[in-house]
């Protein structure tokens, strides 16, 4: 099986793209074909500071690295390093119907947040993970629920292009998780955590224990004592509760049990101490890679050229299916 995914470089990578996503794609490498890239094409979509970017995108490969993702088995680069994606998005365009990407609910989400000043790239972002996803004929994706949609819409694509120039495309599946595919803030437990919403609402990988403790013990949680799992009546203590689960290995009713007449306080206190411990490793792996910046620039242009192998083979099957050779 290919499996792909990406992440955009716009700042702390959190627990939340770590429990939705990357954690899948760390036992996925193990046993498939990965394409794990950093996809900087899609978050120059929404405003940000160019002199800042390189930056980000270092810090986001140290995060790729610190979490697990391995080079030597997973190819791994930075989307903009292979042009065929760009190429890709633009071909698809001709197949895309404008009716589907107006419907897409990030795209609702990011119009209204950007109203005065509105990019079509906020609406085409869709069709470059398009792109991203068919120019290697990956067979599975694994994302968070939110992007969920985006995958499907893929499926929608690859179907128009074979009906209109022949078989080319199979259609990916979506891999979410089990639990965590919606991690939510721990400022507002009825939205998801999200970089956007700013770092009190969520916990990065790199955050130092003193931070964690704060986040954690000021999270909003819900009315009544009880540390029960009911999303809808207790949408905050639910939240930490699957996150405890996950980073624990522990199934949420053993800890209802175990904090079944507990305070709220003892049982955030416990979820820091979890947290702190949980992300040591990735703390101390990024302090590794910080000094290894030449490993780090090696590894990415090793990776660009193994994708771009498989790009350029994908872009001559397109273009000649359509026409353009
Ligand atoms: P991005 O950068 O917003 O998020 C990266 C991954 O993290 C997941 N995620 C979450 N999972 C659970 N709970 C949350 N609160 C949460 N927030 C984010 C996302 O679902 C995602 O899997 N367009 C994509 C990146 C992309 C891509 C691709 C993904 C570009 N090309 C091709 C797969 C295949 C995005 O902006 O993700």
């Amino acid at each position: 099986m290919r499996v792909l995914s990406a992440i955009q470089p716009t700042g702390a990578i959190h627990i939340g793209n770590y429990l939705g996503a990357i954690k899948q794609w760390i036992d996925l490498q193990e046993k498939n074909e990965c394409i794990f890239f950093i996809c900087d094409l899609h978050s120059i979509t929404i405003p940000y500071d160019p002199k800042e970017f390189q930056k980000n995108i270092l810090e986001t490969a140290i995060t790729y690295l610190a979490a697990g993702v391995n080079p030597e088995k997973s190819i791994f680069f930075v989307q903009s390093k292979v042009k065929e994606h760009t190429e890709l998005c633009w071909l698809l365009g001709s197949v895309t119907p404008v009716g589907d990407l107006l419907r897409m609910t990030q795209y609702k989400e990011k119009s209204k947040q950007f109203k005065k000043n509105l990019d079509a790239g906020i609406l085409n972002y869709p069709i470059l993970m398009a792109a991203d996803i068919l120019l290697y004929k990956a067979n599975a994706v694994p994302v968070g629920e939110d992007q969920a949609q985006h995958v499907e819409l893929t499926r929608t694509i690859a179907r128009k292009f074979n009906q209109r120039f022949g078989k080319t495309f199979n259609e990916p599946k979506t891999i979410l998780p089990k639990m965590g595919a919606r991690i939510m803030s721990l400022t507002n437990p009825k939205k998801k955590m999200s970089k956007s919403m700013g770092p009190q609402n969520y916990i990065s990988l790199f955050d130092e224990p003193e931070e964690i403790e704060k986040k954690v013990m000021s999270a909003i949680t819900d009315s009544g004592k009880e540390i029960k799992y009911n999303p809808v009546k207790k949408p905050g203590i639910s939240n930490l509760l699957v996150i405890y689960s996950l980073f624990s290995g522990k199934p949420i009713k053993e800890l209802e049990n175990f904090f079944n007449g507990k305070s709220y306080s003892f049982f955030k206190k416990s979820l820091s101490e979890l947290l702190i411990n949980s992300l040591e490793p990735f703390r101390r792996k990024r302090k590794e890679l910080l000094l290894r910046e030449t490993y780090i620039k090696e590894t990415l242009n090793i990776g660009a050229k193994r994708a771009e192998t498989i790009a350029q083979s994908t872009m001559e099957e397109v273009k000649s299916k359509m026409g353009l050779v």
